[in-house]
């Protein structure tokens, strides 16, 4: 019985690291999210009834839970060194020549570059012994980094087992260094959540990945959308030496690491003056990537001339960073004003004259809450710089104090909600005012917001301008109202604007709506400290509504990956009478309550995995058996290659089980596969 547990545990990790690869590596899922998630639920079910099945690489360990009281520090294997830079093609040239001067002319001649984009993120460094990510660090001084293992497993693409592709084999020990960081959109969407619901905001998505990797509870780094790009090798025990750091990329990306794409944004140059006129042209290009950059590195792509080069300082010889100037740009403060935020905080922003900055015309900036106004002191009127922080997000940094004249304006926050008019008020401790009126029409536009959006119940065709129609029509009022949308059919279809396409679509949207997965509205419901992570871990312990109805603070701490914080505040929630007559709403309107019955779970065993059947099956014909395994998610195909998961193998089997044998394919039974399916 154990011994079908732990293959099943297997067969789900498998499945779950290969799917995961394959979702933020590749970015190409072959299966839904919500499959997904019932794989990775089987799973965290079957570890909490069999502890014995636990692992530290399991992939529910993505989900964090582990907490530290401290980071504990690590000795780096091998010093990690910064890079020097150059700011112009001189500098270039000149880091050239004096590479050169220390080579011979021979090697000299056959010297080629390998030239990536420099990721402004964090360095970190990933220990794998025989396959299995063992341990991570943080840079620290180059020496010694700190121990951030468990938040590093919960960082997307990075893997916790390799191989997770067939074409190579896992090495003995394997050390990687890459950069730990946050796209721009994940970021400004994480943003203007946080600033909604904890009047709080980072100033740029490095300082945002920073404070997501040093988290002591990593179920906080969980939520946080980190992700990794892996570029340098720098321990590699029990493989082929590699002897470019173009074949070290490879080498990474063929055993499932996340690499910035070869070819496309990675180029390899057998000439400098190409490079230089490419470096020199990419400052155009970078904006178009999803991720912060702050210039590109570029690296002599022979590894033994590494060696022999060595470092001045922390500073490798073998690289250098080609970087672009910071794009700030000096223009006037037109005013202050604020807007509201989902949870009614009132946050600040910069009304400027228009300016451009790196190619964008920069209108108006962030300026996080009323605290950050004080500390720059900024002026309405003043003269201040502005930069496109990372060149996407536009920031304020400071004002020109010696440029007023005296017509300048101290700003206050207003005593008054712009929108509904009530009275704006400072909550002890936090840098957050908020208005206090919890039904203030711009709370409710925002919650809406947050309610149709993608990652909650996705409703196509509704965004922020319809909630704001609706709450103005009074269509509105309440959440669940969006399910009785369609009682205001009538009126819609006289609207301008409003076609009966365009009606019938959205109310058809929202309709298919009411079968999203119960963790999906859950998150929907806008509950303090409540994100996607955090819905999906609640809705899973409790099944349904009914259950969470009468949890108690208790019940809920009671779950890996909950604290108490977020406990008191969903239970604060279902505690007022406007929140629960919205449930007893949906309800009627007949969203979807219950977690999905297990439909997907047991029956997606195979989810992602190929069969290849030989022989004679006792009692099975063989379109039978394919029928059974793709019922269960898998896959059965006529050709056997390394990526096979199984070889079901019958009586008198063909030449198929000797090549399983050579390819390292696991064979099975058919009382193996029956178990493995009733297990
Ligand atoms: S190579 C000796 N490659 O830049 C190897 N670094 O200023 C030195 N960085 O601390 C690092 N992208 O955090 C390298 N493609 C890349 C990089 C990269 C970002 C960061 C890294 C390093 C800093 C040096």
């Amino acid at each position: 019985m154990t011994m079908d547990l732990t293959q099943k545990a297997a067969a789900l990790r498998q499945a779950l690291n290969y799917h995961g690869y394959l979702y933020h590596v590749l970015d190409a899922p072959q299966i839904s999210d919500a499959e997904y998630d019932a794989l990775l639920n089987e799973l965290r079910r079957l570890e909490a009834d069999h502890p014995e099945l636990q692992a530290a690489d399991s992939p529910t360990q993505r989900l964090g839970g582990w907490v530290a009281d401290r980071f504990v520090k690590v000795r780096h294997p091998q010093p990690m060194l910064s890079l020097s830079n150059a700011f112009n093609p001189g500098e270039l040239r000149a880091w050239r020549e004096r590479t050169l001067r220390l080579l011979s002319p021979e090697v000299g001649q056959t010297l080629s570059y390998v030239v990536e984009p420099k990721i402004d993120g964090l360095t970190v460094v990933l220990h794998y012994d025989n396959g299995r990510f063992v341990l991570g660090a943080t840079r620290g001084d180059g020496t010694e980094g700190e121990d951030i293992t468990a938040n590093l497993r919960t960082v997307r693409g990075l893997p916790l087992t390799i191989p997770l592709t067939g074409k190579q084999p896992a090495p003995a020990r394997l050390v990687v260094r890459g950069e730990a960081y946050v796209n721009v959109a994940d970021f400004q969407r994480f943003n203007e959540q946080s600033a909604a619901q904890e009047g709080r905001t980072y100033a740029n998505p490095r300082n945002f990945a920073a404070g997501a990797l040093r988290q002591l509870d990593s179920a906080i780094s969980a939520q946080r959308p980190l992700r990794l790009w892996a570029y340098q090798v720098v321990v590699l025990e029990g493989a082929a030496p590699l002897s470019t750091q173009w074949d070290a990329l490879t080498f990474l990306r063929d055993l499932g690491f996340p690499v910035i794409s070869l070819g496309e944004h990675i180029r390899l140059f057998d000439d400098f003056e190409p490079l230089v006129d490419y470096v020199v042209a990419w400052e155009d290009q970078r904006q178009a990537l999803p991720y912060e950059t702050d210039g590109l590195v570029i690296k002599i792509n022979q590894v033994a001339l590494h060696e022999e080069l060595g470092f001045v300082g922390k500073e490798p010889r073998w690289a250098t960073a080609y970087k672009y100037p910071a794009h700030e740009v000096i223009t006037r403060l037109l005013d202050i004003q604020v807007n509201v935020g989902r949870t009614g905080s009132i946050n600040p922003f910069a009304v400027l004259e228009p300016a451009a900055v790196g190619g964008v015309m920069v209108r108006n900036a962030t300026l996080h809450n009323a605290d950050y106004v004080a500390e720059l002191d900024l002026r309405i009127g003043d003269r201040v710089i502005i930069k496109r922080a990372g060149e996407v997000i536009p920031q304020v940094l400071r004002s020109l104090p010696e440029l007023r004249d005296g017509s300048e304006r101290v700003w206050t926050m207003p005593e008054k909600c712009p929108v509904c008019g009530e009275a704006i008020q400072r909550t002890a401790g936090e840098a957050a005012y908020h208005c206090v009126n919890s039904a203030c029409p711009a709370q409710l536009v925002r919650g809406i917001e947050h309610f149709v959006s993608r990652g909650a119940m996705d409703i196509e065709g509704f965004g922020i301008r319809q909630a704001e129609l609706f709450v103005q029509l009074g269509f509105i009022t309440d959440l669940a109202d969006i399910y009785y949308l369609h009682e205001r059919r009538a009126e819609l279809l006289g609207r301008e604007g409003f076609g009966e396409k365009k009606v019938s679509n959205l109310l058809s949207a929202i309709e298919a709506s009411k079968e999203r997965p119960f963790s999906r509205l859950l998150n929907a419901l806008g509950i303090h400290g409540v994100g996607a992570v955090g819905a999906e871990t609640i809705a899973s312990h409790f099944g349904g509504i009914e259950a969470l109805l009468t949890a108690t603070a208790d019940d809920l701490s009671q779950i890996s990956g909950v604290g108490p914080v977020l406990a008191a505040s969903v239970v604060d929630w279902f505690s007022h009478a406007p929140n629960r007559r919205t449930i007893e709403r949906l309800r009627a309107a007949g969203v979807r309550l219950a977690a999905d019955a297990p439909a997907l779970v047991g029956p997606q065993t195979f989810a992602g995995m190929t069969f290849v059947i030989t022989g004679t099956l006792e009692g099975l014909s063989r379109d039978e058996a394919k029928a059974l395994i793709e019922a269960q998610g898998g896959k059965v195909t006529d050709s056997m290659s390394k990526k096979t998961n199984y070889l079901l193998l019958g009586t008198n089997p063909g030449s198929k089980a000797a090549k399983a044998a050579g390819l390292g394919v696991p064979t099975i039974s058919l009382d193996d596969l029956l178990r493995l399916l009733h297990a």
